[in-house]
């Protein structure tokens, strides 16, 4: 068919690959994990739109590789720190990403990691299955209940939200600290204060955080916050591995500075610290906020219909932020 070409760095759910077949030619690489520096150079030549996963870097390399024809780099992903937008910029080329709609499934992810930080639930099913004798006890593994504490939340953007919406069903008061104050419906229906980051850390029971990752945010926690954390906090990270200094972090829940971690991304994801993995107070899973079939294809759908829309000159429908 001739057409555009739209190009597809990883499988996708049907119904985005069919929106982009309806519109074009459609290229897709069917695998499911991220494919080698050179496939992925060799697969986007000639595309006039990709639509790209969070481990695909988007750089000169792959602008130049792509060719001057590219108009659309969609991301199916919120951040989109894996693009260089000067360079994208340079090459004319519109950046989109897929805001709003995996908020609630991060947010329930949050959650998620927060009860199994607080109420150990990895280290319980570990125990459970390694067939260890263990018998219940008014002492037994005592986690903290989340009831009248606080959760303090760096980034009150869409997911930032989602999951103060969610502390509060379960008793917990919500700080945050941002950039800019968040709209008073906002802090009204969340019942938020907003703190400076020294009060914000020293406060926090539970420390959760929701902010993109930029050169600002890069090891926004390390050795220093984390001593300034209590002793009974718990941090956790579902937004870039790398706002995380992962061999403070290893230290600090070994010397007890804080009491438990619940972390879904990692810095030199999919490698992981391995001083973490021999610690019991550090629940681990593999990037997961958005993983859900719901989810998962309306990112798909968004990027798709968002290159469809460049190409078609509509313009884009959900650009990143600074463009
Ligand atoms: C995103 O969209 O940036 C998420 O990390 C995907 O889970």
């Amino acid at each position: 068919m001739q057409g555009p070409i739209f190009t597809v760095t990883n499988m996708v759910p049907d119904s985005a690959a069919e929106l982009l077949r309806q519109a074009g030619e459609l290229r897709l690489d069917p695998r499911e994990e991220a494919i080698p520096r050179q496939d992925l150079l060799e697969l986007v030549a000639g595309a006039d739109a990709v639509l790209t996963l969070l481990h695909d870097r988007v750089d000169e390399e792959l602008l130049e590789a792509a060719g001057a024809q590219l108009r659309c780099v969609a991301n199916v992903a919120v951040g989109y720190d894996n693009i260089d937008l000067e360079a994208a910029a340079r090459h004319g080329v519109t950046v989109t990403n897929t805001p709003g709609v995996l908020d609630d499934a991060t947010a329930d992810l949050t959650l998620g990691l927060i009860l199994a930080a607080t109420r150990r639930l990895a280290e319980g099913d570990r125990l459970v299955r390694s067939g260890r004798e263990w018998s219940w006890g008014m002492g037994f593994m005592l986690g903290r209940g989340l009831q009248g504490k606080r959760l303090g939340i760096i980034g009150l953007g869409g997911i930032g939200r989602k999951v103060a919406e969610r502390a509060r069903a379960f008793g917990m008061e919500i700080t945050y600290h941002s950039r800019h104050p968040a709209p008073p419906e906002v802090v009204e229906a969340l019942r938020a204060e907003r703190l400076p980051l020294e009060q914000l850390l020293a406060t926090s029971d539970v420390l959760s955080l929701h902010t993109p990752l930029t050169e600002q945010t890069r090891h926004l926690i390390g050795a220093a916050e984390l001593e300034a954390m209590k002793p009974t906090a718990v941090l956790i990270n579902a937004a870039r591995g790398p706002v995380v200094d992962e061999r403070a972090l290893a230290a600090a829940l070994a010397e007890g500075q804080i009491a438990a971690a619940g972390l879904d991304v990692y810095e030199r994801e999919p490698r992981v610290e391995p001083a973490l993995l021999d610690l019991d107070n550090v629940v681990l899973v593999p990037h997961l906020g958005s993983a859900t079939v719901e989810t998962r294809t309306a990112m798909a759908v968004l990027a798709a219909r968002n290159a469809i829309s460049v190409l078609s000159g509509q313009g884009p429908l959900t650009p990143v932020a600074s463009q």
